[in-house]
């Protein structure tokens, strides 16, 4: 289906010649990069041009890598400033800025009521779309997959929004969707926000048409974590909501990842949204990510 290409950089820091490969994943967004070692610090040349591509796939696939938690800090620290979950469930213990998305009770021991603890990542969203500042990308390391299932689904919202008919992109343009932390454990059936992340992200309407800050093109910004359009009767809201996600995650626009250890995504939240499958023995088999988010800006 897809071409590649390959971008020759000269890694002056390193002294000798990389080249990155460029295969797309499906027509319409996320390539896998081969040719590059992550678990090492990288050139310049070879940062450049893995922006470049991420700019123009908006998903990135790594196979293969050794990624220490150092080494996944410092590659993600290449795109911008790392974040911290508002979630206190999801801090890491040696690298507070590394979640850890498992399956594994606190003894190591994989539990089906450890991954439904947080369902919220089953539900198609964009990440942490309920902060006045949601953040702009985020990356898996795999580290422990099951023998099947466990998939992560992809859908581009900037296709989303560019196939819809232009009067309905018009009546989209102006509206503002209210993303709320409280409102999302309610829709995915999780334990109720503390009062503490409350405090830290109220209620916050975004544009539901948001434009990237790097490439200028209009995405649908939705997903589980909302409520409800803004001055829009809530009844009317959700069946425009609802319309729009089934618009969003037809079939045949998902790229679905089956995962492999040693594989590393990273992924834009500004023009993509994702979910995970249920779909593993959740009970007996281990299921261990690492993961890593990067700021981003107010979405206009
Ligand atoms: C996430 C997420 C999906 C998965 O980490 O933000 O949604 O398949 N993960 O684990
Ligand atoms: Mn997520």
């Amino acid at each position: 289906m897809s071409s590649s290409h390959v971008l020759a950089s000269n890694s002056v820091a390193a002294g000798h010649q990389t080249s990155l490969n460029i295969e797309p994943l499906s027509d319409i967004f996320g390539a896998e990069i081969s040719g590059v070692d992550l678990g090492q610090p990288l050139a310049e040349q070879s940062i450049a041009d893995i922006k470049a591509a991420f700019r123009d796939h908006q998903l990135l696939l790594f196979r293969d890598q050794e990624i220490p938690r150092a080494a996944q800090v410092r590659f993600t620290g290449y795109f911008g400033q790392l974040e911290m979950p508002i979630n206190r469930d999801y801090w890491g213990k040696d690298f507070p800025e590394i979640h850890t998305v498992s399956n594994l009770d606190a003894d190591g021991n994989p539990k089906a009521a450890q991954a439904l603890a947080n369902p919220g990542n089953f539900f198609w969203h964009t990440d942490g779309s309920y902060l006045k500042v949601p953040p702009a990308c985020s990356l898996l390391y795999a580290v422990e997959i099951p023998s099947s299932g466990g998939n992560t689904s992809f859908v581009s919202t900037y296709h989303a929004y560019e196939t819809l008919a232009r009067e309905t992109q018009e009546k989209l343009d102006n509206l503002r969707l209210v993303h709320s932390w409280a409102q999302s454990r309610i829709n995915s059936g999780s334990r109720p926000a503390t009062e503490e992340e409350l405090q830290k992200a109220p209620p916050i309407p975004h544009p539901l048409v948001r434009t990237h800050p790097d490439t200028g093109r209009k995405a649908l910004y939705m997903g589980n974590h909302t409520s409800h359009i803004e001055g829009m009767d809530a009844e009317e809201s959700r069946i425009l909501l609802d319309e729009l996600l089934r618009h969003a995650t037809r079939a045949d626009v998902v790229y679905e990842h089956k995962w492999r250890p040693r594989d590393l995504v990273m992924w834009d939240n500004r023009c993509l949204m994702h979910c995970a499958s249920t779909e593993f023995d959740m009970e007996n088999e281990r299921r261990l990510l690492h993961r890593t988010v990067l700021s981003g800006t107010v979405p206009v």
